[in-house]
């Protein structure tokens, strides 16, 4: 906790020193609701020491840090809940920088606020807007009233199951702002329509997805006529949305069949480009048997990727199966358990080259593999055999994966385990357990 709030001063104190070296400040920001509450965090600080410009984008990629050099020269820029995987990059463009992001880091030294650097895991501890409200803090102590902007990104961004660490510090610290109903959280100092965080969040949402990302500024700020607008622009989302998830859910059955063979469920389909991330939120919690990865195939193709807790607990890491997919056919990157994608190539080939690198992220969690073949004189037996010691996932060592079965007369058991230690205790106890199978069926 310490640390990251200790690297938050320092980067304060770094923008307060270089001050009168720049005129203007640009704030670089992600489009969805952590990327707008985070900028509204950062204009209410910063346009009280200088002139403050905006711009909020959906990603990004190596050719926009060229445009945004040209335009921005030597001022300072702050990019907040996206940089992070361009850090070499940034820091070699431009002359005054500031990083306050949540995404996995890459090549990062100086400016960089990012919970990943302090042992914290930035899908779950802390959003862009946590990140950008921690650096305001030093600069700006007003801004504590609006502290609820940090939640209703994390919120956003579906770190409020359950919220924990970081962001748990920030609801604490907010004594009188928050109140708690379960996941879901109460907002005391804003406008009534807003109190609900999930609403404001996907109200926020709403409108950077509509490419309205200034009008979710102003509600952030609760500006009265800019959250009656907001509402509008909501609800037809919402039903596009709707529209579009009952179809899918529709095709169930199709999906799961089409998907049969492979790590992944890939849903296809030519719906506007704005629709994966959101769609392939919803989706998971149906599908939640293995990650879901959403296509839209109007241009080149567009890709979100989500999945599960217990997913990446075995393993998955969806920002580096696309990254590493999509190598030079198009960019893509983001969280173990949420990530994009824009692809240049045939889609059968990408779709090939995932389940292939998820494939292998499930199978490398186990590093020893052995199985224990015994011959029986009868099928019975070996039958019974397996049967009787047959382990339930539940009693299974979360480190090891045991399957028990029976070909014929012979009875097979594979063991996978991550280390030495723990695949020998297994055999060991496998081999008592067949033992003592045999006693007792004699
Ligand atoms: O780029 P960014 O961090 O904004 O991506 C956020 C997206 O990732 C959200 O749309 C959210 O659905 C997903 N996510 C998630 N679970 C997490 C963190 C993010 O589903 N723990
Ligand atoms: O677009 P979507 O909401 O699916 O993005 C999910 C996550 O993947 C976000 O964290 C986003 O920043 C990341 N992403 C990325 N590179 C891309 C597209 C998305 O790192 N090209
Ligand atoms: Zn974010």
């Amino acid at each position: 906790m310490e640390h990251i709030q200790k690297k938050a001063a320092e980067i304060a104190s770094f923008f307060l020193n270089s001050l009168s070296r720049f005129d203007k400040v640009y704030i670089v920001s992600h489009k969805d609701t952590d990327g707008i509450t985070a900028c509204a965090l950062l204009y209410l600080t910063l346009t009280r020491f200088k002139k403050v410009e905006t711009k909020i984008i959906p990603q990004i990629y190596l050719k926009t840090l060229d445009e945004l050099k040209k335009e921005i020269g030597d001022n300072l820029v702050v990019f907040s809940d996206l940089g992070s995987s361009f850090c070499r990059e940034i820091s070699e463009k431009f002359r005054y920088y500031i990083i306050l992001d949540h995404h996995p880091v890459k090549n990062c030294k100086e400016n960089v606020l990012n919970p990943h650097l302090f042992g914290y895991n930035g899908a779950y501890d802390l959003s862009g807007a946590g990140a950008a409200y921690f650096f305001c803090k030093n600069l700006y102590p007003g801004i504590k009233k609006y502290s609820y902007l940090a939640i209703v990104g994390a919120i956003g961004d579906k770190q409020n199951d359950p919220f924990q660490n970081l962001n748990l510090e920030i609801i604490k610290e907010g004594k009188g702002i928050f109140e708690r109903y379960g996941k879901n959280i109460f907002i005391e100092n804003v406008e009534d329509d807003l109190r609900d965080g999930e609403y404001f969040s996907s109200l926020v949402n709403a409108c950077g997805t509509l490419n309205k990302a200034d009008l979710g500024l102003q509600v952030c700020i609760q500006n009265k006529e800019a959250i009656k607008e907001a509402k509008k622009i909501f609800e037809q989302y919402d039903e596009e949305l709707n529209t579009a998830l009952k179809h899918f859910l529709g095709n169930k059955d199709k999906i799961i069949e089409e998907n049969k063979e492979r790590s992944v469920y890939f849903i296809v389909s030519d719906m506007k480009r704005s629709l994966t991330g959101p769609l392939s939120t919803l989706l998971i919690k149906v599908f939640n048997d293995k990650p879901v990865i959403v296509i839209s195939k109007r241009n080149n193709l567009k890709i979100s990727a989500r999945g599960t807790k217990k997913l990446v607990s075995q393993g998955l890491h969806l920002g580096e199966a696309l990254k590493t997919a999509v190598s030079r056919k198009g960019e893509g990157g983001g969280h173990d358990i949420a990530s994009g994608a824009v692809y240049n190539g045939k889609i059968e080939e990408f779709m090939e080259k995932v389940d292939f690198e998820i494939k292998k992220q499930f199978k490398k969690r186990f590093l020893i593999e052995g199985e224990i073949i015994i011959n029986y004189e009868d099928e019975e037996t070996a039958a019974s055999t397996a049967e009787a010691v047959n382990v339930d996932n539940e009693k299974t060592l979360k480190a090891t994966l045991i399957e028990s079965y029976n070909n014929k007369n012979e009875f097979i058991t594979l063991i996978k385990s991550e280390n030495i230690g723990t695949f020998k205790n297994v055999i060991d106890d496998m081999l008592v357990c067949i033992k003592s199978s045999e006693i007792m069926k004699e």
